[in-house]
């Protein structure tokens, strides 16, 4: 029996020890299920060619034509084969793509594939063609180069997803979207093999969907910003060729002044003047669950629609129904009295099980936010769990409860990216976590999805917001859970994020572009300087009460230039943890150096010509230089006079409240090296 402990430790040591070195050598997002490397190294060179050895598929044709030219712009190679061949023509192509079937896109879909790369050719098998669509990532995460080639490292890698939903929802309500912004963050989820856009195509802010039936609804609440139906089609058959399933929601029965802006008659309160909401929050508007025209409205809406979206599930949103107008409401509250509905979650309840018909005549699961978990439910509906223990849910929110009540379910509590936190929190976010489920139980909680709702964010922002913490997100939900080590992660994810510039996403450069704005194009570089250690307030904190900003209201902003993450002061805050726990002269060495960037940023500052906005920055320009050249006299071990303690304190002081709408990231290791006199 010892022997066999012995046995299984060092299996598990040497499985350990075995996968370490590989996540520091390959920079693969999200992480394979398994992977080896081998002594051999595939070169790119020219002559690199690709042979399809499977059924027609537009989904591997498009992805193997893309793949070739994301690798020849990467590499600068000029290929002499620019499109992929059939394996009858080419037998001897240097990447083989084998797959037996084209898959329907569904939650049983098969997205595994596995990849062998040698000295001499590269296979990848799988038995669909997603499989192969993911696999071709993976390929192109792992090229490599040195000084004088580009090549693939031999690899064997067997890969498939933990979770079968692995979802991003895009709220184009707040903000619209256009079709352009949506199919490049396609593109980019497809990159990290996501596999579920959540289309939030209804909310207070607007209707975005085009209604041949009812054209009220975009001529009246859309403020002419919405999606043609031709259009919904294009983006839904551009996820599918990249293997992602579209879901449509439709949020009732709150969040509804824009449907009642177009049908006042629906809503719960007569006479009530709705209109398209401006500011942010949860509002009273909710259609009358007691109004059969509801029911006959909704259901030719989504008779209409629903063949847009192929996919098996419709999300119904469910959220946020304060029911305050069903209170006033003398006529709904009798209609609960006589149809024994005691809540108000009860008579949502009844709502619900209405539209799950209806949903169900048009071969449709219904899905929605957990606010729909309650005791009458159908199981048949899938709940997606989105608030906290901190609401008195459970730990996990809603998800595991769902899951034990026979729910299928998905989770998107603490995968709020629009709150602005740290991607450490997102990719700690482990949907399961201990609870001991059984196999069926674990099988119902299908995934999850991140969450873009977009009051504060345009189309100028929203690819900062999404990216690159939802790479995070999106290996959480693919790799086995024991990939969790935060650094490793960190170090993954620089070219994994940046390389999704390729796919005309614009984390990265619209930061410069606000910047350029603002300055009206001076030189940004102070800015920058700024930009890389501040982050935007959290949590909300940005919009407080949901009034400051209005739909319309600026989002060209410091702020909105800045991202989560600060760059600088996440580097910042470690080399003073470090510091203070072992001072070296190289950690003070590098910590001068920022201090010094930080104090010199303001002569460049003041140089610029300057305007109202660029104004906003000042203070904290001029107290960041005030703060860092005090304390690189600090560790100069130099005499701070006693005005200058007392500037450090002021400006400090300055710099911990809240400037044009951010957090100065490293305000408190700035403070700790001033108490640690080394
Ligand atoms: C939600 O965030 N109201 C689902």
């Amino acid at each position: 029996m010892k022997r066999f402990f012995i046995f299984i430790f060092s299996l598990v040591a040497y499985s350990c020890w075995s996968q370490m070195p590989l996540q520091e050598t390959f920079n693969l997002m999200p992480w394979p299920k398994t992977i080896s490397a081998q002594e051999q190294q595939f070169t790119l060179t020219p002559d690199l060619s690709i042979a399809i050895d499977g059924p027609k598929s537009n989904r591997v044709t498009t992805a193997a034509t893309k793949f070739l030219r994301r690798l020849s712009g990467r590499t600068g190679l000029f290929l002499k084969e620019g499109f992929p061949s059939t394996i009858n023509n080419r037998k001897d192509a240097s990447i083989i793509l084998t797959y037996t079937t084209v898959s329907t896109l569904n939650i049983k879909t098969d997205e595994a594939y596995k990849l062998t790369v040698t000295n001499n050719n590269i296979h990848l098998n799988a038995s669909t063609d997603v499989g192969i669509v993911r696999g071709l990532e993976t390929l192109l995460q792992l090229i490599s180069n040195t000084a004088t080639t580009y090549y693939i490292p031999g690899v064997s890698i067997t890969d498939e997803p933990r979770f079968v939903w692995r979802g991003l929802m895009i709220d184009v309500s707040r903000h619209f979207h256009p079709v352009h912004v949506i199919k490049r963050n396609l593109e980019a989820m497809a990159a990290v093999k996501m596999n579920v856009f959540h289309w939030h195509l209804v909310d207070d802010q607007g209707f975005r969907i085009q209604s041949k039936t009812f054209p009220e609804l975009t001529d009246l609440a859309s403020d002419g910003l919405f999606y043609t139906q031709e259009q919904i089609q294009d983006v839904v058959a551009y996820a599918n060729t990249l293997g992602i399933r579209v879901i449509p929601e439709i949020d009732v029965p709150g969040h509804a002044s824009a449907i009642l802006t177009a049908f006042p008659n629906l809503g719960s309160k007569p006479g009530y003047e709705y209109s398209i909401e401006r500011n942010s929050g949860v509002f009273d508007p909710t259609l009358d669950p007691t109004n059969e025209d509801t029911y006959v409205f909704l259901e030719q809406l989504f008779t209409e629609i629903t063949p847009l979206f192929p996919d098996d599930y419709f999300h119904i949103g469910g959220d946020e129904n304060e029911g305050k107008h069903w209170d006033e409401n003398k006529d709904i509250q009798k209609f609960k009295a006589a149809h024994n509905l005691k809540t108000n979650h009860d008579l949502q309840t009844y709502f619900n099980i209405k539209i799950e018909k209806i949903l169900h005549k048009l071969d449709k699961k219904l899905v929605g936010w957990d606010e729909i978990l309650t005791p009458t439910m159908p199981t048949t509906a899938v709940i997606h769990s989105w608030r906290g223990e901190n609401e008195g849910l459970p730990k996990g929110g809603t998800l595991i409860e769902a899951a034990q009540k026979g729910y299928n379910t998905i989770l998107s509590n603490g995968f709020y990216i629009d709150r602005m936190e740290s991607i450490e929190k997102h990719y700690l976010t482990e949907p399961i976590g201990n609870v001991t489920l059984s196999e069926e139980e674990t099988a119902r909680i299908l995934g999850g999805e991140a969450t873009m709702w977009s009051e504060l964010t345009t189309s100028l922002t929203i690819d900062s917001r999404i990216w690159p913490r939802t790479i995070a997100i999106a290996e959480r939900l693919w790799s086995p859970k024991t990939i969790n080590d935060v650094n490793n992660m960190l170090k993954r994810i620089q070219p994994i994020s940046f390389r999704l510039e390729e796919l005309g996403v614009t984390h990265i450069k619209n930061r410069d572009v606000i910047l350029r704005s603002m300055s009206n194009n001076q030189d940004i570089s102070s800015l920058i300087t700024l930009q890389k250690v501040c982050e935007p307030l959290k949590i909300y904190a940005r919009n407080k009460d949901g009034i400051e900003y209005q739909t319309y209201s600026p989002f060209t902003l410091f702020a909105d230039a800045c991202v989560a993450d600060a760059p600088d002061a996440v580097a910042f805050n470690r080399l003073v943890a470090n510091y203070t726990a072992a001072p070296t002269t190289k950690t003070k060495t590098e910590i001068k150096k920022y201090l010094t960037t930080w104090n010199t940023q303001y002569e460049a500052f003041s140089a610029l010509d300057k305007n109202p906005t660029l104004n906003t920055l000042e203070p904290l320009s001029k107290n960041l230089s005030v703060v860092s050249k005090t304390l690189l006299d600090v560790l100069d071990q130099k005499t701070i006079s006693k005005t200058a303690k007392q500037q450090f304190t002021e400006s400090l002081n300055i710099l911990k409240q809240d400037h044009v709408d951010v957090e100065v990231a490293m305000v408190n290791a700035l403070e700790n090296l001033a108490k640690f006199p080394k």
